[in-house]
C-alpha cells in the first residue's frame, strides 16, 4: 500500500509523503508541516455500497443570463469584482498582515448595509469592542452592520443559517475552526474545512461571502492559496509598507475579468479610492532625469501610467547586484542579456537597481521596452526626451514586438500631458490629440536613436 500523504504545504496545500525543506509543488521553503489526514467529512470512509442519486443533466447550449450583481458601494472594489458582488458566491481577499484588509472590508460592509442589505461581520481576530473602535475611527460608527466576535464555525453557521444575511465577511479564515476536524486552528485541514463550509453556506443560502486570508511567510498557519480553488473570486491586496497606495487585484474571477485592479490610498480615515491612478503614480515625478522612463501600461480594462526608475552603479567587488521592486527579476535579467549581447552594451561589473515607483507591481510584457529605456538612460546618464511614454515587448533577438491596446495607452498618455511615445513599429497615433510617435524596431535602435549609444 502506498504511504499516506500526511505532510502538507501551508503555501499551496500540496500533499507529500515525507517532510522536506522545500515544497516541490510550489517551491516555497519551510512550508511543509506534518498534518493528520482529514478524519471526517466526505470521502473519509470511501463510497461504500450505497448508490448515489441521479444528477439532472442539462444541455450545454442553454442560455444562462449573466449573474445578478449587487454593488457594494465602494466603486474601486466593485470594479475589481467585475461590477459588484454576486449572490451565492464566495470571495477570498488575501494580503499581508496590516495591509488594510479589515479596513476595506469594514468600509465595504458599511456601504453595503447603507443600501439596506443585511450584513454580518464576523471577526475572529479582534474583539467586538476593537472592531467598533475601528468603525468609529473610520467614521462608520452608525453603520447597520451586525457584528460577531467568534471563531467557532459551527456556532457561526447556525447563526448565519438563521439570519440569512445578504453579505457575510469572515475575518479571517485562519482563525475559524470546526470541532469535527482534529487538527489545530490555522492548519491546512482546518482552513480548508472552514472555507468549504462557508462556501457551501453561500450556495445554500444565496449570501455573498467574503473570506479574509492573511498571507503567511512560513510556519504552521496555512496561507490563503490553499483555498483559492474553492472560491469563485480571489482578490489580493498589495502595497509597499511605507507607501500609502494599495492595489486590490483580481487574480481569479468566475464571474468577470481577472487582472482588474482597484487603487486606494491609505489615510487616517481608512482607504480612500483613487479615481485617476496614473496621475497618482506619476505625482512625485520631477524634471526628466537619467534612469527614469514612463510606462504606458494596461491593468485589467484600464490604462495606467507609471514610472520605471533604474540606477546603475559600479559594483565594488564580486557579483554585481540585481535588485528589482515591482517587476519580474527574470524579465530584468532577460532585458539586460539582450542589451549586452544584441546591442553590445554590457552591464557586467555594474550593480543594477530597477524600481516601479508608487508600489505598483507590473506583470505586462509590454513593460520590457520601458525597463530597457530606463536602464539605458541610467547607463548613459542621459534623460529620455521630456513628456515621453514608452511601451513594447522585447524578444530575445532584441526586436520590439507590438502589444495590445495601443490606442488606449496613447490616449491616457495624452490625457496626462505626454506628447511623445517610443512604441513598437507599426503603431498608430490616436486620431485626436497631438502625439508624436517614435517607432522603434529593436533595442539597438532605441540605444542609437534615443541615446546615441551602442
Ligand atoms: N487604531 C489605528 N489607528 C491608526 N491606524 C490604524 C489603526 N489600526 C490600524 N491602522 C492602520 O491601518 C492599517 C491596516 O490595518 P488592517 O485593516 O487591520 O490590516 P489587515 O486587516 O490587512 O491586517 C494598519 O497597517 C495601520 O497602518
Ligand atoms: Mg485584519
Ligand atoms: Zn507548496
Amino acid at each position: 500500500m502506498a504511504k499516506p500523504l500526511s505532510f502538507t504545504c501551508t503555501e499551496c496545500g500540496a500533499a507529500h509523503a515525507k517532510w522536506s525543506g522545500r515544497c516541490e509543488a510550489c517551491g516555497a521553503w519551510n512550508s511543509i508541516i506534518e498534518e493528520k489526514p482529514l478524519s471526517s467529512g466526505p470521502g473519509a470512509r470511501g463510497l461504500g455500497a450505497r448508490r448515489g442519486h441521479a444528477v439532472a443533466l442539462e444541455p450545454l447550449a442553454d442560455e444562462t443570463p449573466p449573474p445578478p450583481r449587487t454593488e457594494c458601494g465602494v466603486a474601486e472594489l466593485d470594479r475589481v469584482l467585475g461590477g459588484g458582488l454576486v449572490p451565492a458566491s464566495a470571495t477570498l481577499v488575501g494580503g499581508d498582515p496590516g495591509i488594510g484588509k479589515s479596513t476595506i472590508l469594514l468600509q465595504a460592509a458599511a456601504a453595503f448595509a447603507r443600501r439596506g442589505l443585511s450584513t454580518v461581520y464576523v471577526s475572529g481576530e479582534e474583539a467586538a469592542a476593537q472592531v467598533r473602535m475601528r468603525a468609529q475611527r473610520l467614521g462608520l460608527g452608525q453603520a447597520q452592520v451586525a457584528l460577531a466576535a467568534e471563531t467557532n464555525l459551527r456556532d457561526i453557521l447556525t447563526t448565519l443559517d438563521a439570519e440569512r444575511p445578504d453579505l457575510v465577511v469572515v475575518d479571517s479564515i485562519q482563525t475559524m475552526w470546526l470541532d469535527n476536524v482534529e487538527s489545530a486552528p490555522g492548519s491546512v485541514a482546518q482552513v480548508r474545512a472552514a472555507a468549504h463550509e462557508l462556501t457551501n453556506f453561500a450556495k445554500r443560502r444565496g449570501s455573498a461571502v467574503i473570506l479574509v486570508g492573511h498571507v503567511t511567510k512560513e510556519g504552521q498557519i496555512a496561507g490563503p492559496r490553499v483555498v483559492e480553488h474553492m472560491v469563485d473570486t480571489v482578490l489580493y491586496f498589495e502595497g509597499e509598507r511605507g507607501h500609502p497606495f494599495r492595489i486590490l487585484r483580481a487574480v481569479k474571477n468566475r464571474f468577470g475579468p481577472a487582472d482588474e485592479i482597484g487603487v486606494f490610498e491609505m489615510t487616517g480615515h481608512g482607504l480612500s479610492q483613487v479615481a485617476n491612478p496614473s496621475a497618482l503614480f506619476l505625482a512625485d515625478r520631477g524634471e526628466p532625469a537619467p534612469g527614469s522612463a514612463v510606462f504606458a501600461g494596461i491593468e485589467g480594462t484600464r490604462p495606467v501610467l507609471c514610472e520605471f526608475q533604474a540606477l546603475v552603479a559600479p559594483a565594488p567587488h564580486g557579483m554585481p547586484r540585481r535588485s528589482v521592486v515591482g517587476w519580474d527579476a527574470g524579465r530584468l535579467a532577460m532585458v539586460l542579456a539582450v542589451l549586452e549581447s544584441r546591442c553590445g552594451i554590457p552591464f557586467s561589473g555594474l550593480d543594477v537597481y530597477l524600481n516601479v515607483a508608487g508600489g505598483l507591481r507590473i506583470g505586462e510584457p509590454a513593460a520590457d521596452l520601458a525597463a530597457a529605456a530606463a536602464l539605458l538612460s541610467a547607463r548613459e546618464d542621459a534623460a529620455l526626451p521630456a513628456e515621453t511614454v514608452v511601451f513594447g515587448e522585447v524578444s530575445l533577438s532584441g526586436a520590439v514586438r507590438p502589444v495590445s491596446q495601443t490606442e488606449n495607452r496613447l490616449k491616457e498618455a495624452l490625457k496626462l500631458g505626454f506628447c511623445k511615445a517610443i512604441v513598437p513599429p507599426g503603431s498608430n497615433a490616436p486620431a485626436s490629440g497631438d502625439m508624436a510617435l517614435m517607432p522603434t524596431a529593436d533595442l539597438a535602435g532605441l540605444a542609437g536613436g534615443v541615446f546615441g549609444a551602442g
